[in-house]
This record gives C-alpha cells, sequence and structure tokens, in this order.
C-alpha cells in the first residue's frame, strides 16, 4: 500500500472533521424512485442484464484442495459450479446437465473424479467435456462434443475466484480498476476460509446492501456496538469507476485500544497501512460485495437476490492460515460479536421493505455521506443500459465529477 494512498485518506479525514456543510458545488440529488425495489419490469432487468453481466465472487482457492474439488452455488437463481481441473485451472459451469438440466453435482462441495448427473448419469471431465453417456444407441445423431456443460467465465484476483455469465465482460482485472492493486496484498495473502454463514431476508437486496454503504445509521442502529467505534464525521469515501467504493471511518480511541487488546494475540496479515488500523475500512466491490477489512481477518459480505423481495446474506470470513488452522479461540468471540451487529443491521431490513412497498414515503432523500448509494445505483442503471431502464426508474449519472 503506497504511502500516497495513506497520506490521500489522511488528509480527506482531516478535511471531512473539519467541514461544516457539504463541499462546493456537491449537487441535491433527486430521491430514488422507490419503484426501483419493487417494480417487477426493473427487477427483470437487474436479473438478467445486472446480475447475468457482472463479475461476482465465487470463493476462495484454498476451498479447492485437489484437482476434481468443487463448490456449488445460486448465483441470483443461476446454478453454478466452479471445478479445480487436473490441469489445477479453476473452471466454472452452469450446474444443469446437458441432457434434461439436472445437476451434475448435488452437494455444496467436495471432490469428484468425473461429474456424473443423477438423473440418468451423463458424465463430465472437469474441463466440461461430455465423457459418458448411457445409451447411447437409442440416441440419434448426438454430437457428445456438442453437449459438454456451458462455461462461465472464471477469473482470478489473487486468490479470490470471480465468476461472470457474460461471455464477452470485460476482464475481472479491469472491472475492478484501482482494487486490483490497492488490495492485492489481501486477496494474495495466505488466507483461509473460517466460516460461512448465511441467512435470508425479505427484501430486495439494494435495500441490503445499502444498509452496508454508509455509516449515518451507525448511532441509531448500532447504540451500544459499532457506534462505540466509530466517527463517522470523518469517513473518507471514494466512488471508484464500475461502482465501487470505498470507505474509511476513523475508529475512537477507546475502539483501537480495545481492538490492539482483543487481537493482541491474532495473527496479521502483512502489508496492510496503518490507516487500515486506525479506520474501518470498508471496500465496496460491484455489485454485489462488501468487505470490512481488518488484518487479523474479515467477512466478506455478499448480498445475493433469490427473487424481488428476498435476499440471500452471506458471510464469508477470511484470516490467517495460522489462526484458522488451528481454529484460535479468539474467533467464537469475534463471529459473535460480529453476529450481534448483523442482528442490529438485518431486522430493520423487512420493515424498510414493507414501507417501500406500501409507498408509505415518496421517495429517498440521500444526502453527502450516503453518496455511495447513489453511486451504486448509477452503475447499476449504465450496466442494464439506460435507455432500457424505464424513465420514471431511472437515476441520472450526477456524481459522475465525484468519481476518483
Ligand atoms: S438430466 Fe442429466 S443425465 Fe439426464
Ligand atoms: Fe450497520
Amino acid at each position: 500500500m503506497d504511502q500516497a494512498f495513506v497520506e490521500r485518506i489522511n488528509a480527506q479525514v482531516a478535511y471531512e472533521f473539519a467541514r461544516t456543510e457539504p463541499p462546493q458545488g456537491f449537487p441535491k440529488l433527486p430521491d430514488l424512485p422507490l419503484g426501483r425495489y419493487t417494480d417487477e419490469t426493473f427487477w427483470q432487468l437487474e436479473r438478467d442484464s445486472l446480475f447475468r453481466r457482472s463479475w461476482m465472487f465465487a470463493a476462495h482457492t484454498t476451498e479447492f484442495p485437489n484437482p476434481g474439488s468443487y463448490r456449488t452455488f445460486d448465483m441470483a437463481g443461476m446454478p453454478v459450479l466452479v471445478v479445480r481441473g487436473d490441469d489445477d485451472v479453476y473452471r466454472a459451469f452452469f450446474n444443469a446437465c446437458r441432457h434434461r438440466g439436472a445437476p451434475v453435482v448435488r452437494d455444496e462441495c467436495g471432490t469428484c473424479d468425473r461429474m456424473v448427473c443423477l438423473y440418468h448419469s451423463w458424465s463430465y471431465d472437469h474441463t466440461g467435456k461430455l465423457v459418458f453417456v448411457p445409451d447411447m444407441r437409442d440416441f440419434v445423431g448426438l454430437q457428445p462434443e456438442e453437449r459438454g456443460l456451458v462455461p462461465l467465465r472464471c477469473e482470478r484476483w489473487g486468490k479470490f475466484i470471480f465468476v461472470n455469465a457474460d461471455q464477452e465482460a470485460e476482464p475481472l482485472l479491469d472491472h475492478l480498476g484501482p482494487l486490483a492493486d490497492e488490495l492485492w496484498e489481501i486477496v494474495d495473502a495466505d488466507l483461509r476460509v473460517l466460516a460461512r454463514i448465511t441467512t435470508t431476508h425479505r427484501c430486495n437486496w439494494k435495500i441490503m446492501a445499502e444498509g452496508f454503504l454508509e455509516v449515518y445509521h451507525a448511532k441509531t442502529i448500532h447504540p451500544t456496538t459499532v457506534a462505540n467505534s466509530l466517527r463517522p464525521a470523518g469517513a473518507a469515501i471514494s466512488l471508484i469507476r464500475n461502482g465501487h467504493t470505498r470507505m474509511l471511518t476513523p475508529l475512537t480511541e477507546r475502539a483501537m485500544n480495545s481492538q490492539r487488546e482483543d487481537r493482541a494475540d491474532l495473527p496479521k496479515m502483512p502489508g496492510l497501512a496503518d490507516v487500515f488500523n486506525t479506520t474501518n475500512p470498508a471496500y465496496g466491490v460491484f455489485p454485489n460485495l462488501i468487505t470490512p477489512l481488518d488484518s487479523t481477518g474479515f467477512p466478506l459480505l455478499q448480498f445475493w437476490p433469490e427473487a424481488k423481495d428476498r435476499t440471500r446474506l452471506e458471510r464469508v470470513w477470511l484470516a490467517p492460515a495460522e489462526s484458522v488452522e488451528p481454529r484460535h479461540p479468539t474467533w467464537d468471540i469475534r463471529l459473535a460479536g460480529f453476529e450481534v451487529v448483523m442482528v442490529e443491521d438485518t431486522d430493520n431490513l423487512e420493515p424498510v421493505q414493507v414501507a417501500v412497498e406500501a409507498a408509505a414515503h415518496t421517495g429517498i432523500p440521500l444526502n453527502y455521506q450516503e453518496r455511495r448509494i447513489w453511486h451504486y445505483h448509477t452503475t447499476i442503471d449504465s450496466v442494464i443500459g439506460r435507455d432500457r431502464v424505464p424513465e420514471h426508474l431511472s437515476v441520472p449519472d450526477l456524481l459522475a465529477d465525484w468519481v476518483d
């Protein structure tokens, strides 16, 4: 992490503490239309033209111990399979047999020699090639070479594996832009998955994501937890192209001291700038990953829409290998404490969804502190295609000059 970055963040924190109003020229943002969370057409556009065209985190390479190790996921309605090949290449496919569509592996994870469909036993190798069809004599003109598993794009950022259903998508590292280098020490560190914790909530996926894109709510929702740790007035927020964002919120003195004590005996990732120990650094990787980083370990929070009004929240906890194998006892306390915060956040989701469905308020006025949410919405529209978003639901790109 370079010194210029650290100096820029420190200067931004100082500026944010000192200001008495939004910076000169920051625009008045129109209300976000409530229909963006409820409209059926808009939801279908998101599902088909955003989630089927975006790079999304799928797994960490260490979750694939051997050639033939695999993991399966539901990625916004797409059944997906990632498998490590005999050549150590990670490949992703639709987990749908080319006969009649049954899954070719059914467990969440495992290791297999061949992927053998449990319906009629069509079998595929680790490259997705169809290698065996029972009763082949009964098919007329079936060309096995045309019936391999349908591939998805699968690329790595260090040890982080991402998947994209769009064959025409720009390369993952281009999509990540400046984050690709900025977080390299973290994505390439010797980490292990400590836990995967999943809950499902009745709300639109953006209502969930937005709850993690600002700290304006900290004092109200988290009065006895997060609020004791953060100084939101100094939050250094950056809007980054392609919808990504960064927010480094200064820690209170008390939080810095207690973190030092609580985490003193946990191994740390090398290479992180000191500014990461004096702030709470939260990155948003568009479209559905937000992570509050910490050198001793951190969760990747992912938001997976299962329906217009139902969203799965995954926390994939990563930590330095030495504190996971064997698991350091401090982790049980840390995970339990984080789950208390998660409940504070998620208890709020359904009531907000109910109000949005009832159109109980007329629209959503966002403030300067909440500008990551605006950036998020304008990027959604630009990925879908501005001309395809119904005009009354669109969000104009008013913050283009505020993007790094
Ligand atoms: S659906 Fe897979 S073999 Fe028939
Ligand atoms: Fe929160």
